[in-house]
């Protein structure tokens, strides 16, 4: 059975096959403010990142009973996972004098979360558990009342959903909504991280996403990689929530007959995912990627490049040809091409380009841009029209 949306998406990307629409969106222009403004990314902080649910990890990176730290934000995170199965996540501080209690974001096994300043010990449920010399030092603390500072997170769709504001609304039912659906249809929770790559990308965060919000490029800037899997800018797109999801012509599409089963359509189709505000799905054959993109300055981002695969490789062969495509779609495409392609056009911006020249196939970076300033709260006027 084909997830009801993806076929949806295959049928009308068949359409645009046989006949191409008529440009409609005309010639749009984007002030380009939005990228370099230390002020814009001030409120982008406290309110995409600070105040909304983000996707921060695949579930199979944090095991029961580990703890790891997450720094990607302004706010230091500790994730834990009781071995229980639960995922919860604090703000990476003691309640004794306020020592940062986890380094390092490689998962640890622990039973307990140990302050290295004087060893107060909390449980991975954020109890605090033990203190030295209790009973001469803090006469009558009440443990129950020195737990450590508890932010939203939960699992869903294979994730871990994190939220840095402790009084704002976590409802991932509404917030993630349909795309949890299209994440079981592609079996996340059971694929397995095969690799992880952080680069520094000296460009805007949404200079990187935008690469990821049109195809215009594929046949150009990928000429040396990916070009010949995908037709020439035929794509759909439909926008859950404050999401995007968007079904890209690979080469052997045709109008003639529907895919079998799930597995063919992934090799006619790839599925993308904008999961707002700042992780794109990447849907391959038989992988997928999940990039995510952290603001350091107006000009720097960190992304963040996960790759799944469906199960650990059995051999060295099965591992050697992982590698292959990690390095391909990791080094050559995304670092190699998208990346930079942000950082040069991060560059000309700075540069004195005040306004985007946005075309047809790249109505996608719009509609992204539209709803990040909706939920900015609908500052400035997005764009205008040539
Ligand atoms: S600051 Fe953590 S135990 Fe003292
Ligand atoms: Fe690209």
């Amino acid at each position: 059975m084909i997830h009801a949306p993806h076929l949806d998406l295959f049928r009308r990307l068949t359409q645009e096959l046989d006949q191409p629409p008529a440009a409609d969106a005309g010639i749009v222009m984007l002030s380009t403010d939005r990228y370099l403004d230390p002020a814009r990314l001030a409120g982008e902080k406290q309110k995409l990142f600070g105040g909304l649910p983000l996707l921060v990890a695949h579930g199979s990176e944090l095991p029961p009973g580990h703890v790891m730290a997450f720094d990607r934000l302004d706010l230091p995170v500790i994730l834990t996972r009781g071995k229980e199965g639960q995922v919860r996540a604090f703000v990476n501080a003691c309640r004794h004098r306020g020592t940062r209690l986890v380094s390092g974001e490689a998962p640890k096994s622990a039973n307990r979360i140990i302050c290295p300043y004087h060893a107060w010990s909390y449980r991975l449920s954020g109890e605090l558990a033990s203190v030295p010399l209790e009973a001469e030092a803090f006469p009558g603390l009440e443990k129950s009342d020195y737990g450590l500072m508890e932010l939203p997170a939960e699992e869903r769709g294979g994730f871990i959903w994190l939220m840095a504001d402790r009084e704002g609304r976590f409802d991932l039912d509404d917030y993630v909504g349909d795309l949890a659906g299209d994440f079981e249809a592609l079996g996340v929770a059971g694929h397995v991280v095969f690799a992880k790559r952080v680069e520094r990308v000296p460009a805007n965060w949404k200079l990187i996403s935008d690469a990821f919000h049109e195809s215009y490029h594929v046949k150009r800037l990928h000429s040396a990689s990916l070009a010949g899997f995908f037709k020439d800018s035929i794509v759909v797109d439909d926008w859950p929530g404050l999401h995007a999801r968007f079904a890209i012509a690979r080469t052997d599409l045709t109008a003639v007959s529907e895919p079998a089963d799930a597995a063919e359509l992934r090799t006619l189709v790839t599925f993308a995912y904008t999961v707002f505000p700042n992780t794109t799905l990447i849907v391959s054959p038989d992988y997928i990627n999940v990039l995510t993109f952290y603001p350091v300055s107006a000009g720097e981002t960190v992304a963040v490049d996960t790759m799944l695969i469906p199960e650990p490789p059995a051999n060295e062969a099965e591992r050697e040809h992982w590698q292959r495509s990690s390095d391909l779609i990791h080094d050559q495409v995304f670092a190699g091409e998208d990346f930079r392609a942000a950082a040069l056009c991060h560059e000309g911006i700075a540069a004195g380009i005040t306004e985007l020249t946005i075309g047809h196939h790249e109505r996608g970076i719009l509609e992204f841009h539209r709803r990040i300033d909706e939920a900015l709260g609908g500052e400035a006027p997005a764009h205008r029209s040539a």
